[in-house]
Formats: structure tokens, C-alpha cells, sequence
């Protein structure tokens, strides 16, 4: 047997080490009930609460309520270049807060202030790194755990492998989450063998009966194997996991010509990522919704490879606690 409980589980008071990561349009309420109900823990993503779901933040933490009594999470993503963007994270911050949220994952940026406010109330936060350098940097900021997002990962991938991870970030005395390349139980199992406190998971929950994507993006999903996920800049700037499409082909995955020139100066930088965002909310909240058209990209990691069908969430996360009960 391999042990579901972790310092992870502790802290965050659930059953089941696994995390439906935050994803950007893809998270809805359904979702992050589905796998709390069952024992691990989903996490808002509050734009795509607010944009693409079209609920208040309050109102749709309350409709999580409804549907579950368990433990959830929030994403918090630290971008200070826009004084109204960090604005309305701190107010949403304290919207979670107020609605009894207790586990928070950041995202970029110095989380400090966000450690500061969650310690206060009692509960923790772990923060996304791709390298050791980062995680020292986040460990100055009080993080209580780690979430080590491998060079499988869907979203923004990292440059280093699950393995060479844990070896980076083992010995920093917090508990480390593998994010990235996890599909099937198997995978599941052989990262807590590594000496994972527990997985984060975004492609696997995607391809379920609760997420509220387009059933076209699903079927991608399933259909596609690693060897189909690539790594585009163009999207965000920096490599971006997506699904290889013909359209992906003919554009090309490195950031245009123009826009490598902005990102270099350091005023036209500013202006090239606020271009970078608007563009990123817009265009994959209509490939995800929508039924996609010939220029869209479909977010997704490695771990496609381990998807062979689309599933309530619930059954994911119950099968890969049996098969970490099951192990020898
Ligand atoms: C469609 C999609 C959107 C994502 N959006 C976010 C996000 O908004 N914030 C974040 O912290 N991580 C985001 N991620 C990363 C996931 O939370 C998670 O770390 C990652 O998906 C793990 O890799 P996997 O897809 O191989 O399971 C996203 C991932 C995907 C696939």
C-alpha cells in the first residue's frame, strides 16, 4: 500500500493527495465540487469563475457549498504590473477568505502578501515553481508547501522532468505536489513513490462529465498522445502546452517577430504582456467554449497519453486512491 496521508492531506484537511489544478477557461464549480466531494481538493480559478462561467466569486464559492461540504481551494495569480488586476485579487482574495476557503495556490510573482492575509486566518498556501531558484525565492515569502510543475505539465510547463524535481525540492522541509503528466492511476502511484506529497492534476479533469468545455475539446483530449503536445509561445509569450493542429503547424510555436522585439524592451514589454493577456482570457475562452475553429489552440499536457475516456470527476479521483491502497 502507498500511504494517502501526507503532511499534504494534513494541512489541507482531505483524504485523497490529489488536486484539480486551477485552469484558465476550463475550471467551473461543478468541477471543483466534484473532487472535493470525493475526497481531494478542486481549486477555484476565479477569472474563469468571474469571465467565463459568469458568476460572481461569491456567489459561485456558495454554489460550490451547496454541492459540497469538503475542503476547497483557491488560485491566486500575482501579476503587479496592472494596479486594477491586483486590485480585485486582493478583493477576491478576501472574498475566498470570508467564504471559509483555507488553501490557496499562487501563481507567479512574490506571494508574500498573499501568505501574510491566508497565515492570519489560520490556513496555508503553496505556490507554483518550476526550479529550485524560484522555490527559495517563494520559501522567503513563508509558503507552507510546493507545487513542482514538471516539463509535462499542461498550462505553463516547466524545464525540468518529475524525476530531477523532487531532487531539487526534496530536502527544502516542505511537502512538494508533482504537477504535470499524471493521466492514470499508475502515474498517480509512482509519484508518491518518488516522495510526491501529493498531485496536482488540469488535463485529466477536463476530460469529465462535470467540466463545462465544449465536448469537442474533450474528444481532442482523449484522441491525442504526448507525441502531440507541443510547447507554443505564442499564445502567452512563454512556452504554452498545447494540442498540435494543423493551424498549430502553419503558425509555428515561437512568439512573432514584433512581438519578441516588445518583449525585449523594457517600457514595450509591459504594453507586449498586456496584449499577451487580453488576448490569452479572449482566445481561450472561445476555443474552450465554443466548438473551435481553424485558429484555436487547445490547452493540454503530456499526460493525454494516460486518457482513454471522459469520466465523472469523482470516479478519477476515487479509482487512483484505490490503486495507491491497492499498490505493493
Ligand atoms: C487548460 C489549462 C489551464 C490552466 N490554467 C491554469 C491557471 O489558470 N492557473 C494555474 O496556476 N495553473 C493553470 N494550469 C496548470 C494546472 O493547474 C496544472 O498544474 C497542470 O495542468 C498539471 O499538468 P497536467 O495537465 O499534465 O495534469 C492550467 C492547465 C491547463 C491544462
Amino acid at each position: 500500500m502507498v500511504s494517502l496521508a501526507t503532511a499534504f492531506t494534513q494541512q489541507a484537511g482531505i483524504e485523497v493527495p490529489l488536486i484539480c489544478g486551477a485552469m484558465y477557461p476550463a475550471t467551473n464549480p461543478e468541477l471543483v465540487a466534484a473532487v472535493s466531494e470525493a475526497g481531494g481538493i478542486g481549486i477555484v480559478q476565479p477569472l474563469s469563475m468571474v469571465y467565463v462561467h459568469g458568476h460572481d466569486l461569491r456567489d459561485g464559492l456558495r454554489l460550490i457549498r451547496r454541492l459540497t461540504a469538503r475542503p476547497i481551494g483557491m488560485n491566486v495569480l500575482i501579476e503587479r504590473s496592472s494596479r486594477t488586476y491586483h486590485e480585485r485579487m486582493r478583493r477576491w482574495l478576501d472574498v475566498a477568505l470570508e467564504e471559509g476557503i483555507r488553501f490557496f495556490v499562487t501563481s507567479l510573482g512574490k506571494p508574500g502578501w498573499v501568505v501574510e492575509r491566508v497565515a492570519a486566518a489560520g490556513g496555508v498556501v503553496y505556490h507554483d515553481v518550476t526550479e529550485r531558484r524560484w522555490a527559495l525565492k517563494a520559501l522567503e515569502s513563508g509558503v507552507h508547501g510546493l507545487i513542482a510543475v514538471n516539463d509535462r505539465a499542461g498550462g505553463h510547463a516547466g524545464p525540468v522532468s518529475a524525476e530531477a524535481l523532487i531532487d531539487e525540492l526534496g530536502d527544502l522541509g516542505r511537502p512538494v505536489i508533482c504537477a504535470g503528466g499524471v493521466g492514470d492511476e499508475e502515474a498517480f502511484v509512482a509519484a508518491l513513490r518518488l516522495g510526491y506529497a501529493g498531485v496536482q492534476m488540469g488535463t485529466r479533469f477536463i476530460a469529465t462529465e462535470e467540466c463545462r468545455v465544449h465536448p469537442d475539446y474533450k474528444r481532442r483530449i482523449v484522441a491525442a498522445t504526448e507525441d502531440d503536445i507541443v510547447l507554443t509561445e505564442r499564445v502567452t509569450g512563454v512556452p504554452l502546452a498545447v494540442i498540435r493542429t494543423p493551424y498549430v503547424e502553419r503558425v509555428g510555436t515561437r512568439a512573432g517577430k514584433v512581438a519578441r522585439w516588445m518583449l525585449r524592451g523594457r517600457r514595450t514589454k509591459y504594453l507586449m504582456r498586456t496584449i499577451y493577456a487580453l488576448r490569452y482570457v479572449w482566445k481561450l475562452k472561445r476555443a474552450a467554449l465554443g466548438g473551435g475553429s481553424s485558429r484555436d489552440y487547445w490547452q493540454a499536457g503530456k499526460s493525454v497519453s494516460g486518457i482513454s475516456g471522459i469520466e465523472p470527476a469523482g470516479a478519477i479521483v476515487r479509482r487512483f486512491a484505490d490503486a495507491a491502497r491497492a499498490a505493493r
